[in-house]
């Protein structure tokens, strides 16, 4: 039993009752129990990240000195495609279901026992409430038991930092196009939380833009991978769309005109090869777009290195447009592993890693918004 009012007051006997806990691990509707931890407590540098904002359970540790130890990740796609996208009441009790086992098991892969955390990230938001406050609730109880700094983050920062996960990484101050499922945004990053938007989208985030214009052209939720699939066998100048918002100064984007431009054209897709070039034409219209504005942002800004984060960021065209305008302007690119542009733990970790490592923000209880605008983060104290 978790006992925090034991009276000595020793996080790591608090941890050793915890210890005693167990993890429950779902199969095939019975429960079952698997030890959290074993070993005795012992400092490390180690955070652990967990992210549940949306639609993917995902656990990570990264360890200051050693890097990321590991990262696991669930993805509830299956699940909710049944229903067209992401249903917020089956996304959290599905969280509840999952995160216990999965944090166990992340745990184990990295050789660590919980009690041996220097901290606990978790996002915080913005994201879906429910699902935020799993994250959120697990994430403090066993802060609460290990004595581990209780971290929260910010999603969109943990996007912003995730290109720190590689090898090659990029220098302060850099330009950060974050492209996600609910965000599309330029920004000049000088350091953890001091982040300022130079550029946004008046509508629709890149992202929403994909699988809304995927769910027209019929296809399975998730919908901007698949849309990037169908448009691979494409051809181009079947179908050509404007690139919004390119002909005019500024650094701001709109999307939703597109989407609507493709549905007025969808009629004349009438066999197989037809949506797949009428895909294409989208996903260049987009793609396009966003390199225009990276490049005229590189501009004003005179910055010399440009991260891509965000889901839209593991689009191949985009990397590809990206890539050879660095070769052709001499800027340095940056982009994390496809997994790590899509939702994961580890730049959660890393996120909370950095805080803490620049001595973190105080906090007590679960901080969970499902709202959170991001140029109100402040960099750590
Ligand atoms: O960052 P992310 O995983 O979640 C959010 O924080 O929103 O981004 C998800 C978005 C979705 O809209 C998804 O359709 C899009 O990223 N996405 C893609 C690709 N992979 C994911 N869009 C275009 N091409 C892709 N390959
Ligand atoms: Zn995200």
């Amino acid at each position: 039993m978790l006992n925090l009012d034991s009276g000595d007051g020793a996080p790591k006997n608090r941890a050793r009752e915890f210890s005693q806990a167990r993890a429950v691990k779902q199969r095939g509707g019975s429960a079952e129990y698997a030890p959290v931890m074993t070993a005795p407590p012992q400092s490390t540098h180690a955070v652990l990240g967990i992210e549940t904002s949306c639609d993917e359970t995902a656990a990570a540790v990264y360890d200051g000195g050693a890097g990321l130890l590991a990262h696991r990740l669930y993805s509830q796609a299956a699940m909710h495609a049944e229903y067209g996208g992401v249903v917020p009441e089956l996304a959290a009790r599905d969280h509840v279901g999952r995160l216990s086992a999965l944090v166990s098991e992340t745990l184990a892969a990295a050789n660590l026992c919980a009690d041996q955390l220097a901290g606990i990230a978790y996002t915080a938001g913005p994201g879906l409430i429910g699902a935020l406050l799993v994250g959120g609730s697990f994430a403090a109880g066993l802060a609460a038991a290990t004595g581990a700094r209780l971290l929260p983050v910010h999603h969109l920062e943990g996007h912003l930092l995730a290109p720190m996960l590689e090898a090659r990484r990029p220098r302060f101050p850099f330009l950060a196009l974050l492209v996600s499922g609910g965000h599309t945004l330029l920004a000049r990053v000088d350091g953890v939380g001091r982040y300022q938007i130079i550029g946004d989208t008046l509508d629709d985030a890149a992202g929403e833009a994909f699988d809304k214009t995927a769910k027209a052209l019929g296809l399975p939720y998730p919908g901007g991978p698949e849309l990037a699939q169908l448009a691979a066998i494409g051809q181009t100048g079947q179908f050509r769309f404007s690139r919004p918002m390119t002909d005019r100064p500024g650094l701001d984007f709109s999307f939703s005109g597109l989407k609507t431009a493709v549905l007025t054209a969808l009629p004349r897709a009438t066999t197989s090869q037809d949506r797949a070039d009428l895909a294409l034409a989208f996903e260049e219209a987009v793609t396009d777009t966003l390199a225009i504005k990276c490049q005229r942002a590189l501009e004003q800004t005179g910055l010399q290195q440009l991260v891509v984060a965000g889901g839209v960021g593991a689009n191949r065209r985009l990397r590809a447009l990206l890539q050879a305008a660095s070769e052709q302007r001499g800027f340095e690119l940056f982009f994390p592993r496809p997994e790590f542009c899509t939702d994961n733990a580890a730049m959660i970790a890393y996120a909370g890693w950095a805080r803490l490592s620049e001595g973190g923000d105080a906090t007590a209880g679960i901080a969970a918004r499902a709202r959170w605008p991001l140029h109100t983060l402040t960099a750590p104290p």
